[in-house]
């Protein structure tokens, strides 16, 4: 049994700076184009640079730069805070980033680059340009980090495949529209994450420039993922360089990375607590030429990505474009019911809090879905806080960003409420099984997801109404607007589609590890008492006369039942692993606590109180005795808990820290 601890933002301690830690234990299951004229130097050396995109890197602390340009030549990023530009130039001490990149296909012409922009500090805002000082600059655009810990906002777009109204103009209209208002209204979201579909027509460089035109994209990173129309081509590699990339056949449609005609791969980033990967969901179950099958590859990467990698964040988010659990034309599509039996278990076991996909033009949330069922049939349509036990993953389907398309809500049918069903739920037989909501009403969406300590909020909001910009509207593609099928007002931009708080679950219930002996007649048993809800320590603290950081807390109540006529003995204790944040870590000797028995019951005798190792001894990196009883004890139950004390040294990097605490129950 386990219990995570989280810690938070430790600044650099010692008497300047309020120092802060948050240290938290939880309880598991269990226990404890813009185009640009570039500034040549000289204009017989004139190169132009255009499409430039503001990628995601690896980390926080990067991003990827990608454009075109019209020479063949070395070129870089330039880039410094942008306090020190002084009337708009670029100081001496610019930092340059190299560029790479190759000719472009026949149909984009040109060449393509891009370079990785690294050793970003946090809070800082910063500008950029790129080119070269022989071939000139483009003009310089901005973007600013935040604290490199802590909560934060991401923005999630669905299909703006410019194109597909049959105006790329209209569409274009549409998505900046869109970029606009949810940029304004959450001007410190620090991602823009792609569900796939940029554009209509994989190389059709107009519909780039549509795509590519809002400004957005050059100040906010772009985190890329490929779509069923992006894919035919190798425009989306050119434009958009990702980090972590593998590049193998089998994260390619149809395992076809060797013909080098298409777009792919599939990738994956750290921000800030979140670990993201994103899948090339073209590479499809059967028509993978290596035999292995794209289903069987993405799950071994994902698998491999997170065994790796989970450890270093708190959540998982995984993104691609075909929605397994969408609600409209797609819904029943071969491919996405296949996936709805290859793929659930496998992200129920890993762990995966979030799927965000796309592809349906259409907003659908599902339920906690665990192992490809319902986890919960209590869990009420449109309820909006849900508490997935572990294994419980909810999918979201973005509806389109752009207004280009939308699909209609389609009806079940009797192919069943499981895996490749596509049956009614019996709370609401309008919808799919899988669904808690649909909603199409032809308006533009897009979703906001806030990555909080120990939770995550997910809304979907309104950014256009039917009027212009709305393509698929104004064309006459769709017929209607507005709720109810068009018999209702349309609603306010930034109004509420959907809003749904996940709560952390925390541990999954292959880390218990409880010994419960032969028993008598009669049951040993122990539980968390209430939700298993993280543990916070809050923000550790730290004085002018000290050189560590304090918190403290208290662990969520243990229920021990023991009903056996044997009246024999039992204990409970537990150990802390090391605490971490990403590659940084402390150890979890420097946790303390102080055992009580809360509820009086089953002979229960709260255990020694253990010291914070920081003065020396071993904390509770060691196992430690919660509380016990005798033989001959009562029968009963109780309820023990135990404060904790944190006391780290001074020099512990600023972070947020989270540890697990292991629960071992023995009886005999
Ligand atoms: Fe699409």
């Amino acid at each position: 049994m386990s219990s995570p601890f989280l810690s938070d933002a430790l600044v650099r301690p010692r008497r300047r700076v309020a120092a802060v830690l948050t240290c938290a234990a939880l309880a598991t299951s269990v226990a404890l184009g813009g185009l640009v004229a570039a500034a040549p130097a000289h204009a017989a050396d004139a190169v132009t640079s255009s499409g430039i995109v503001l990628g995601v890197g690896a980390d926080e602390s990067q991003r990827i730069v990608t454009w075109y340009t019209s020479a063949d030549t070395a070129q870089s990023v330039q880039l410094a805070p942008t306090s020190q530009l002084v009337n708009g130039e670029f100081p001496a001490s610019a930092t340059l980033f190299s560029a790479t990149g190759a000719a472009n296909i026949a149909t984009s012409g040109g060449f393509n680059r891009h370079a990785t922009v690294s050793g970003l500090k946090e809070n800082t805002a910063y500008s950029y340009r790129v080119g070269s000082a022989d071939g000139g600059w483009s003009k310089a655009y901005a973007f600013k980090t935040q604290t490199f810990d802590g909560d934060y906002d991401f923005l999630f777009f669905g299909d703006p495949q410019i194109g597909s109204s049959g105006d790329a103009v209209k569409d274009g209209a549409g998505w900046a529209d869109t970029l606009n208002v949810a940029t304004a209204a959450n001007p410190n979201a620090e991602l823009l994450v792609s569900g796939g579909d940029q554009v209509e027509t994989a190389n059709t460089e107009s519909q780039w420039d549509q795509f590519l035109a809002p400004d957005q994209l050059r100040q906010v990173p772009w985190a890329a993922t490929i779509g069923n129309h992006d894919v035919g081509g190798k425009a989306y590699d050119q434009h958009f360089s990702t980090p972590n990339t593998d590049r193998s056949a089998a994260y390619y449609k149809g395992g076809t990375a060797g013909t080098g005609t298409e777009s792919g791969g599939d990738y994956w980033y750290i921000y800030k607590d979140t670990l993201f990967i994103d899948l090339n969901s073209n590479s499809y179950v059967s028509n993978n030429a290596n035999g292995s099958g794209g289903d069987a590859a993405h799950i071994a990467y994902v698998t491999d990505v997170i065994q790796k990698h989970q450890a270093e964040a708190k959540y998982t988010v995984l993104v691609y474009h075909h929605s397994i659990y969408s609600a409209a034309d797609h819904a029943k599509d071969a491919d996405n019911k296949i996936r709805r039996v290859d793929f659930p278990t496998t992200f129920s076991k890993l762990g995966v809090d979030l799927v965000l996909q796309g592809h349906d033009h259409v907003y659908t949330r599902s339920y906690e879905i665990k192992n490809g069922i319902k986890a919960n049939p209590a869990e009420q349509p449109n309820q909006n806080e849900v508490f997935p036990g572990p294994g419980g993953v909810i999918y979201v389907t973005a509806n389109s960003a752009s207004g280009s398309k939308y699909y209609d809500i389609t009806t079940p049918d009797n192919s069943g409420t499981s895996g490749a069903g596509n049956g009614p739920d019996a709370l609401n037989p309008k919808n799919y099984w899988y669904n808690s909501v649909q909603n199409q009403e032809h308006v533009r969406n897009y979703t906001k997801v806030s990555v909080q300590k120990d939770q995550l909020v997910v809304q979907t909001m309104r950014s256009g109404t039917c009027d212009a910009p709305n393509a698929a509207v104004e064309r006459g593609n769709v017929k209607w607007c507005g709720p109810d099928n068009g018999a209702s007002a349309a609603q306010g931009v930034g109004s509420i589609v959907d809003s749904v708080t996940i709560h952390k679950a925390h541990g999954n219930g292959q880390d218990i590890q409880v010994t419960v002996p032969d028993a008598a007649p009669g049951e040993f048993g122990w539980t968390i008492d209430g939700r298993n809800g993280l543990v916070d320590l809050g923000t550790a603290s730290t004085d002018v006369n000290s050189d560590f950081f304090a918190a403290k807390g208290a662990i969520n109540p243990i229920a021990v039942n023991d009903s056996r006529r044997a009246l024999s003995p039992w204990s409970i204790s537990a150990s802390v692993g090391d605490f971490r944040d990403g590659t940084k870590t402390f150890s979890g000797k420097y946790l303390g606590w102080t055992p009580k028995v809360v509820q009086a019951g089953a002979g229960a005798v709260a255990g020694a109180p253990i010291k914070s190792g920081y003065d020396g001894g071993d904390g509770l990196s060691v196992a430690r005795n919660l509380a016990a009883a005798a033989q001959g004890h009562e029968r009963g139950t109780a309820k023990l808990g135990a404060d904790l004390d944190l006391k780290i040294p001074g020099s512990t990097g600023k972070g947020s820290y989270r540890a697990t605490l292991t629960i071992t129950a023995l009886s005999s």
